[in-house]
C-alpha cells in the first residue's frame, strides 16, 4: 500500500498535451486516474501555470503535501529553461522551478520530459538492470531524448536536435511523430525517416538499447519491426506514462 512516502504526483508538460497522475513509486504504477489537458496556445509561462494549477485542482492535490514533479520540453539546468523548440520563446534563460514554485505555493522538483522518461524506464521499465548505454528517445511533437549509462542518467542530451546531413534542419522536424502527422505519413513511409535518424544516433554512440517513448509508443508494433538496426529497440513499458511516472520518481530524490 502506498504511503505519504511512496507516493508523488508527476506532471508531464509537452508541447501538445499537460498529463498528470498520482504515482506509486515503488511500484512504478499511476494511483489515480491520468488527467490531460491541452498545453495552452503559445505555451507561455503564465498560461502553462494556470493549465498546471487546473490539472492539480481535478487531481486534488492542490493544497496537498505530497511531492511534486514537474517535466518540461526543454534543456533544464539548475531549474532554469534554456531552450524553447516548441514552447514560447519567453521560457529561454527563464527561472522556470522557482517561477512553478511560486505560482504553486511549494516546493517541486523540475526536470527535462525526456531525461524523466528515461529515469522512469531505467528504475521500473524497459532500461531496469541495463548495462552500458541506453538510448530512450520520445517522438511526439519533437524528439526528447535520454541518455543513461550503467544507471546514470547524462541529462539535457537533446538528441532531437542532431542535424541532419545536407539539410542543416533538425532531425525531430524530419522524424518526430509530429512530422508524420504534418506530412501524412503511413508507417513504411514514417518508418524510412526513423530509420535515416536511429541509423544516425547508432552511429554516433553505439548504445547497447534504443527505448522508444511518447504516445506513439503504443503502436510500437506498426513501425519498430521495419527498422533495421543493430541494437535491440523496444517500446517504452510505461508508454506515455513514462514522464508522469519519472517526474514523480524524481520529486522524491
Ligand atoms: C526539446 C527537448 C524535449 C523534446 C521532447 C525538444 O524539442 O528541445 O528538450 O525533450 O522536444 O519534448
Amino acid at each position: 500500500m502506498a504511503t505519504d512516502k511512496t507516493r508523488a504526483v508527476g506532471v508531464d508538460i509537452g508541447g501538445t498535451g499537460i498529463k498528470a497522475a498520482i504515482v506509486d513509486l515503488e511500484a512504478g504504477t499511476l494511483l489515480s486516474d491520468r488527467i490531460k489537458v491541452a498545453t495552452p496556445a503559445g505555451a507561455e509561462p503564465k498560461d502553462v501555470l494556470a493549465a498546471v494549477l487546473k490539472v492539480l485542482e481535478t487531481l486534488g492535490v492542490l493544497d496537498d503535501a505530497i511531492p511534486l514533479g514537474v517535466a518540461f520540453p526543454a534543456i533544464v539546468k539548475s531549474g532554469r529553461t534554456l531552450s524553447a523548440a516548441n514552447v514560447s520563446q519567453k521560457w529561454i534563460g527563464f527561472e522556470a522551478e522557482r517561477f512553478f514554485e511560486e505560482g504553486l505555493g511549494r516546493d517541486i522538483h523540475f526536470a527535462n520530459d525526456a531525461d524523466v522518461a528515461g529515469v522512469a524506464e531505467m528504475r521500473y521499465g524497459a532500461a531496469r538492470g541495463v548495462g552500458g548505454l541506453t538510448i530512450l528517445t520520445t517522438l511526439g511533437t519533437g524528439i526528447g531524448s535520454a541518455m543513461i549509462y550503467n544507471g546514470v542518467l547524462v541529462p539535457n542530451s537533446e538528441l532531437g536536435h542532431l542535424q541532419r546531413a545536407k539539410h542543416g534542419k533538425d532531425f525531430e522536424a524530419f522524424a518526430a511523430y509530429s512530422a508524420m502527422e504534418r506530412d501524412a505519413l503511413d508507417w513504411n513511409e514514417w518508418a524510412k525517416r526513423l530509420q535515416v535518424y536511429y541509423s544516425h544516433v547508432e552511429f554516433l554512440f553505439t548504445p547497447d538499447l534504443f527505448i522508444v517513448g511518447g504516445g506513439v509508443s503504443k503502436h510500437a508494433d506498426s513501425f519498430l519491426p521495419l527498422l533495421k538496426l543493430n541494437t535491440p529497440i523496444v517500446p517504452a513499458v510505461h508508454r506515455n506514462n513514462a514522464g508522469i511516472i519519472g517526474a514523480a520518481a524524481l520529486a522524491l530524490d
